[in-house]
């Protein structure tokens, strides 16, 4: 039986690898490993996925309060924040996302989970007021959305003296904070609420690329 199966000129027995568990699991890891790293390993040579878009830059002190604030509330729950390259998809959010827009994200919020719209290209779509009657109740402007208000936002306060920490740990993942910026990194947030921060943040959203 095997006869048939084995190129008498090599030797291998393929009905070996077929009827052995463990060599069948070997062997298929070892493909993955290799197919994986073929796709996977030019990405950190890349310019297109290492450099930031021009225009990308860090967030302000600011903005990444607000950004914090959109992790902690759950934002991504029903937002993605990634344009895929579809006719459908660019001519109701603009220009797809690339990989340099989001250098300085750690992590990421790409997301998949699309209950509310796109929220990368959202910087400069409404007014900063907007955002505020939004936030504090989205059916006073969308009277049919099922998006939860957020009232507490506006008196909540940002956490000053946590901004500095947070500046210093994105720079030893490779974001260029100055010491200049993370010295005056509190008294830039003294006094916003979570409120101001956030829209900072939804104001800065994918503006290189508009
Ligand atoms: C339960 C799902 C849900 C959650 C959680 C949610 N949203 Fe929404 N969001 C929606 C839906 C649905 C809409 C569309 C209707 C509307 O504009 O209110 C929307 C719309 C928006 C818009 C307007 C987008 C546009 O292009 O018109 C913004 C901005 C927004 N959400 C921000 C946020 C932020 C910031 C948070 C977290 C604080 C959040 N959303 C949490 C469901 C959600």
């Amino acid at each position: 039986m095997s006869d048939k199966h084995t190129p008498a000129s090599t030797g291998f027995s393929h009905e070996k690898v077929e009827t052995n568990n463990f060599l069948m699991i070997v062997l298929i890891l070892l493909v993955i490993a290799i197919g994986g790293a073929v796709e996977i390993v030019p990405l950190f040579f890349q310019r297109s996925t290492t450099q930031p878009l021009p225009g990308v830059v860090p967030y302000t002190a600011l903005q990444l309060a607000g950004r914090d604030v959109y992790l902690r509330e759950g934002c991504y729950n029903c937002h993605s924040q990634m344009i895929r390259p579809f006719r459908a998809e660019t001519l109701r959010y603009g220009h797809y996302s690339v990989a340099g827009e989001f250098i300085y994200d750690h992590p990421f919020q790409w997301g998949s989970k699309r209950t509310g719209p796109d929220l990368h290209r959202v910087g400069g779509k409404y007014s900063d007021e907007w955002h505020r009657v939004h936030l504090l109740n989205p059916r006073d402007v969308v009277p049919e959305s099922n998006m939860p208000a957020y009232v507490w936002l506006d008196t909540a306060q940002v956490d000053a003296a946590g901004m500095a920490p947070r500046m210093k740990a994105l720079r030893s993942v490779g974001v260029p904070y100055t010491d200049a910026e993370i010295a005056k990194a509190a008294a830039d947030v003294k006094g916003k609420t979570e409120m101001d921060a956030l829209v900072a943040y939804l104001q800065g959203m994918g503006r290189a690329l508009k």
